[in-house]
């Protein structure tokens, strides 16, 4: 009890996470106003590179007899966004930020677990 106690008031009072955390606010909003969620390309022609991976983390289970697999995978895909751009030194020199997944356009990729 005591403990979480003293750890809130750290937080007060380092200004500069408080300052990092306003800045880091600003910049998610003035990028999401008037976003809307059409594909993220210069002219309607163009088009969008989507890099795909699958990264094996384990597999789980083998069951020779079916032919099934098991497996424990993370996709990540990577596609450059033309709206989600700024000015660093506009931003305290923020280089990468963390945007919530369903407020951008995201790429409409499934993988069929079959
Ligand atoms: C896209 O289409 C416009 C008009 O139809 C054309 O002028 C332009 O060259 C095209 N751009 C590309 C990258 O194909
Ligand atoms: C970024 O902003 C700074 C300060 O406002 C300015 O000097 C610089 O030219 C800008 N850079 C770009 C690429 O717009």
């Amino acid at each position: 009890m005591r403990h979480g106690f003293y750890f809130l008031f750290f937080l007060l009072w380092d200004g500069r996470l408080l300052e990092g955390s306003n800045v880091e606010r600003q910049l998610m909003k003035d990028l999401l106003t008037n976003y809307n969620k059409v594909l993220p390309v210069e002219t309607p022609n163009t088009s969008l590179v989507v890099s795909f991976r699958l990264i094996l983390f384990r597999i789980i289970e083998l069951d020779e007899r079916n032919q099934a697999l098991v497996t424990n995978v993370e996709v990540v895909q990577q596609w450059n966004d033309i709206r989600l751009k700024w000015n660093a030194s506009d931003y305290g020199g923020i280089q990468q930020t963390m945007i919530p997944y369903d407020s951008i356009w995201t790429p409409d990729i499934i993988l069929y677990n079959r």
